[in-house]
């Protein structure tokens, strides 16, 4: 792998930590002082950066054809004049009433083929000829007026892509995609396996997307229907993108992105992208400890870095409380500085929030900002704000620096469709991606720094290789898997892996499929236990990751016979008992672990990843006993390492370090032995970079 340790900022205008918000001026036109009001209060906040026009498209264009740019020449001008840049948006995110009105073919129709009336946002047709020429036209106006302007560091590409649209028109794109992807009706109903329940197509104008009213059982459709979505949105997102770049091809484009977004193979759309950036919305304190969804936001984070190997931008956060949770909780004293540093620490070259002010109306009234209702500096997360930008600015150092992970999970879009969908082996309860961030979450705790990567990215430099129930396996990922096993590579995969191919269609030559010969192992049958029914993993004497004890196993058990692997530990109860349950296979100059059942206990995966972990020698963040809760994570310019302490247990916490050479910054102080941390306290520390 080729691995840069310094990466070019985002935006050479804006060489720093990016710090700011999303504005939404084009709601305040009416009242011009706010807009002089709020240049006052960025300053002070210590922001450089705001997202602005994301839903200004009826402030930008009011009537069809009739552009006012001028309340935005203001505001950029403005921005120039006092050092604060833009990331400036396409605001097809929502439309105006008046396009909805004339052309109806815009608006998005559901699964059960019904249009949508006006209203919301996010509800637009990918496929719409008008839509898309609407957009290219506003997109053109807009890159005419502004690629050039002094404020602006790039483009904000509308708004949190997402959904599906099954009008005609995408019906139509649906069966091109499916044309060009199969050639012959032959080999998609091979694929789809349609002679099951006789649903054979005969002609391409019988196949629809799913409906819940019609198909929605044949597992290659689905699976190929998010890939088209997502094949169309990615399109749609080129077809934005294209004015802006015939314009000014130097700025650069993103999308905000969520996290763990279904809809969205974001593999596939990253690669559009010049900039990952994405908004993230942890549900703090809503347990004594944050740890499970920092852990569950960390995984995120290091997706979002892996995407394209080098830092991302946190869009959006709340500065406070968000009003669409459950339950809306305010930050805890140093919980956002915590949460940002957070995000800085596993890649992020800004915090940035939503939003700058709040709305006076509608369904964000109550959604936290940097400036509230009173309309001034003198409140709690103002001061909040304001000391982080302070310290962001001192930071800058760390703009374009990398995370040298030696260890990935495997995480692939399609396997989740597919795993998700696959009706059995627990369908009250398969619990694929909190099962993926319970394997995450150990190495969180031993301050790994982790890639989370896809089947297709390069596996040279990794030492370890996590497979969570990697159901959906390709042929080609499974031969490189084994390869990087044969070269010395360390694998940790579990159950039900290698089940199915590209086409969702079961392998015949036995679970784990390709990587069978590498693990060592075949896996016969798999059953899901109800809530509350367990077994027992039962570590076997002298086993030689030195593993102990017995742990509950519950929700997912296989059976599984060893084909030259050695069992590491056994089932204790029911006709299991004694069957091998976590196994290892010595396999060319690499190692094969397979786990056959879902262990309940964190405490299980802590001592078995801490074992794989020095066993394979993997880098952590910093040589340190680490308390449950508290993690390190390290970013590098390849001269200096930059190592953040992140507590996140709840409570003060207390971490021995077992390396020297450290110390604090800003102040330039050395570390001492041991570190106390208050609870939801973040330190940065740094050393000469270690090889
Ligand atoms: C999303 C959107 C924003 C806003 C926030 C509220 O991330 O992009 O426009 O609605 O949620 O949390
Ligand atoms: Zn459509």
């Amino acid at each position: 792998m080729n691995r840069k340790f310094k990466h070019a900022p985002a935006s050479p205008k804006l060489p720093v930590l990016m710090h700011g918000a999303d504005y939404n001026p084009d709601q305040w036109l009416h009242d011009p002082a706010v807009l002089e009001e709020d240049i006052r209060l960025m300053k002070l906040a210590g922001c450089n950066v705001m997202a602005v026009g994301i839903f200004a498209w009826t402030a930008l264009e009011p009537e069809e054809g009739r552009f006012e740019f001028g309340w935005m020449d203001r505001l950029l001008d403005t921005f120039a004049e006092n050092g604060i840049y833009a990331w400036l948006a396409t605001p097809s995110g929502a439309r105006p009433a008046w396009m909805s009105e004339k052309y109806p073919e815009v608006l998005r129709t559901g699964p059960n083929r019904v249009r949508n009336l006006h209203g919301l946002r996010h509800n637009h047709c990918y496929s719409s000829p008008v839509y898309r020429d609407k957009v290219n036209i506003m997109n053109t106006r807009l890159a005419e007026r502004y690629s050039s302007h002094p404020a602006v560091i790039g483009w904000h590409i509308s708004n949190e892509y997402g959904g599906e649209c099954h009008c005609s028109y995408c019906q139509d794109a649906f069966r091109e995609w499916l044309k060009e992807k199969y050639g012959t009706l032959d080999a998609l109903n091979k694929a789809w396996w349609a002679a099951f329940w006789s649903h054979t197509y005969t002609s391409w104008e019988q196949v629809e997307s799913p409906a819940p009213h019609g198909e929605s059982m044949v597992h290659g459709q689905n699976l190929d229907w998010h890939r088209f979505v997502t094949h169309q949105t990615t399109d749609f997102y080129l077809a934005e993108i294209a004015p802006l770049k015939a314009v000014n091809s130097e700025l650069p484009c993103t999308a905000n992105l969520m996290d763990l977004f279904y809809d969205l193979d974001y593999r596939v759309l990253a690669k559009a992208l010049d900039v990952i950036s994405w908004d993230a919305y942890p549900m703090w304190h809503k347990e004594a400890s944050d740890v499970g969804m920092a852990t569950w936001f960390g995984f995120n984070h290091d997706i979002f870095r892996t995407l394209k190997q080098k830092p991302f931008l946190l869009m959006e956060s709340t500065p406070s409380l968000t009003n669409w949770q459950s339950v809306s909780k305010l930050k805890r004293p140093g919980m956002h500085r915590l949460s940002s540093l957070q995000a800085i620490a596993h890649g992020s070259d800004s915090v940035q929030y939503f939003q700058w002010r709040k709305s006076r109306g509608s369904s964000e009234k109550f959604h936290g900002a940097v400036v509230d209702h009173v309309g001034h500096e003198h409140t709690r997360v103002f001061r909040d704000v304001a000391e982080l930008g302070e310290e962001l600015a001192s930071l800058s150092e760390l703009v374009g620096t990398s995370v040298p992970a030696e260890a990935a999970i495997l995480f692939d879009w399609d396997n989740r469709w597919a795993v998700n969908d696959a009706q059995g082996p627990r369908n009250s309860g398969l619990h694929y991606e909190q099962t993926v961030v319970q394997h995450y979450r150990a190495l969180w705790e031993q301050g790994v720094p982790v890639d989370v990567i896809g089947s297709d990215d390069p596996l040279d430099g990794y030492k370890l290789l996590v497979l969570p129930m990697t159901y959906l396996l390709r042929q080609d990922a499974g031969e490189r898997i084994e390869a990087f096993v044969r070269a010395g590579g360390t694998v940790a995969m579990t159950y039900w892996s290698g089940v199915v191919d590209e086409h969702d269609l079961c392998r015949l030559d036995g679970f784990p499929g390709p990587l069978r010969a590498a693990a060592g192992i075949w896996a016969e049958e798999i059953e899901g236990l109800h809530d509350g029914e367990s077994n027992e993993a039962v570590m076997q004497p002298g086993n030689p990751l030195g593993l102990e004890g017995s742990y509950r196993i519950h929700e997912l058990c296989e059976l599984i016979h060893t084909e030259g692997a050695e069992t590491l530990a056994a089932y204790g109860q029911d006709f299991y008992a004694g069957r091998p349950m976590l196994t290892l296979n010595r396999f060319g100059e690499g190692k094969v672990y397979y786990l056959a059942a879902r262990v309940a206990d964190n405490a299980f995966y802590d001592a078995y990843y801490g074992a794989l972990v020095r066993e394979a020698g993997v880098r952590r963040a910093l040589e340190a006993e680490l308390p449950s809760g508290v993690t390190a994570q390290l970013r590098t310019d390849g001269e200096k390492d930059y190592v953040f302490l992140l507590n996140f247990s709840g409570e003060a916490a207390e971490v021995k370090l077992q390396e020297q050479g450290l110390t604090l910054l800003p102040s330039g102080e050395s570390v001492p032995d041991t570190v106390a941390l208050e609870a939801n306290e973040a330190l940065l520390l740094q050393r000469r970079a270690r090889s």
